[in-house]
């Protein structure tokens, strides 16, 4: 490629990363309509329905590889949908247009409207499965904690490679039955569990700043897209996550494998999910310990948003207000 080729695609990139804030916010703010309203579907058909129509006004070729479910089960932003204008760039797309749609139907913390974009080829197609997961924050030692190692191992290594002892971790941890053997072992090492009952993309963020959030560790089965877009949230602000699909029946392995999964108990690095550079965004629905919910006043919108591209680590806080409100109504 020329050197001109490279800059204006380097310049596209950085254009796209802020195009894709619009996408998140005009989500965000169509979910936050129908805050506490008790529709889990209804809300989130809102936030996809208005991400698809920002989406297709992007200057991309973009493919949807993580989305909402599969062709003939989800209406639109279905897994190899295509979106964009398709004159620009050829690009993946990995969408959660309401993560948490039960913390907005229920107008609790949390509900974000978050998406990814990174070059065409480079995420993992992963099918709307569970994925196990574990995540740590960043400047620890490559494989310092590892998924296929029994949690209290975890919880000793990391606590030894932070340099206090295991009571000073906290692990963050699905509120689910099916966690309770692992909730167990890490109680059992002497670190504590704070639980989340929905939205484990913020989660894994938050082991990204344990100063802050207080989470040392993300662990357990949480859904396979909300992996990816986690992943692509890592690769900008750095820490480390493993990811196993959890392929429990013969029908979700041949899914899998018409998406190019040949070995379905393999252990994905994030490098494995995230292979290219990559942005990713997020919007706040409901007020949430990673961003403020959308906010309504008369004749204004306001929205949160954190963006953050890879290539640079970059991360940007956009808190905005929108005054085209009727805007917001057509779409
Ligand atoms: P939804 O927005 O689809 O409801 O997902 C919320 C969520 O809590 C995710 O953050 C998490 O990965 C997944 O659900 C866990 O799935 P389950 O609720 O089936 O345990």
């Amino acid at each position: 490629m020329s050197s001109h080729h490279a800059q204006t695609r380097h310049l596209l990139e950085r254009i796209l990363s802020i195009e894709i804030v619009r996408v998140t916010e005009r989500a965000a703010v169509a979910a936050a309509r129908l805050r506490g309203l008790g529709n889990e579907k209804d809300a989130d058909q809102a936030a996809v329905d208005a991400m698809r129509r920002e989406l297709n006004k992007l200057p991309i070729e973009g493919t949807v590889v993580i989305g909402e479910g599969e062709r003939d089960e989800a209406p639109m932003l279905f897994i190899g949908e295509a979106v964009g204008d398709g004159k620009g760039r050829k690009v993946d797309i990995a969408v959660d247009p309401l993560e948490g749609t039960t913390l907005c139907a229920k107008d609790m913390p949390g509900a974000i409207a978050t998406m990814a974009m990174a070059q065409s080829g480079t995420l993992l197609n992963a099918p709307d499965v569970y994925m196990d997961k574990i995540a740590i924050g960043p400047g620890y030692a490559h494989g310092v904690v590892d998924l296929d190692a029994a949690p209290g191992d975890n919880i000793n290594a990391l606590a030894k490679a932070k340099g206090v002892r295991p009571a000073d971790i906290t692990a963050l941890v699905l509120d689910r039955p099916r966690h309770a053997d692992l909730i167990a072992a890490v109680r059992k090492a002497g670190a504590s569990v704070r639980f989340i009952s929905d939205g484990d993309i913020a989660g894994v963020i938050h082991t990204a700043e344990p100063d802050v959030t207080g989470i040392d560790i993300y662990l357990g089965i949480g859904g396979a897209p909300e992996g990816v877009l986690a992943a692509t949230a890592l690769a900008c602000i750095g820490g480390q996550l493993q990811g196993r699909l959890v392929l429990d029946s013969e029908e979700k392995r041949a899914r899998a494998r018409q998406m190019g999964i040949a070995d379905p108990r393999k252990k994905y690095e994030l490098k494995d999910m995230v292979r290219g550079d990559s942005v990713f965004a997020a919007t706040g629905v409901t007020d949430g310990s990673l961003l403020r919910g959308v906010r309504f006043r008369d004749g204004l919108i306001e929205t949160e948003t954190v963006v953050m591209r890879s290539a640079t680590g970059t991360v940007r806080w956009i808190r905005a207000e929108h005054r085209q409100v009727d805007k917001f109504e057509r779409g």
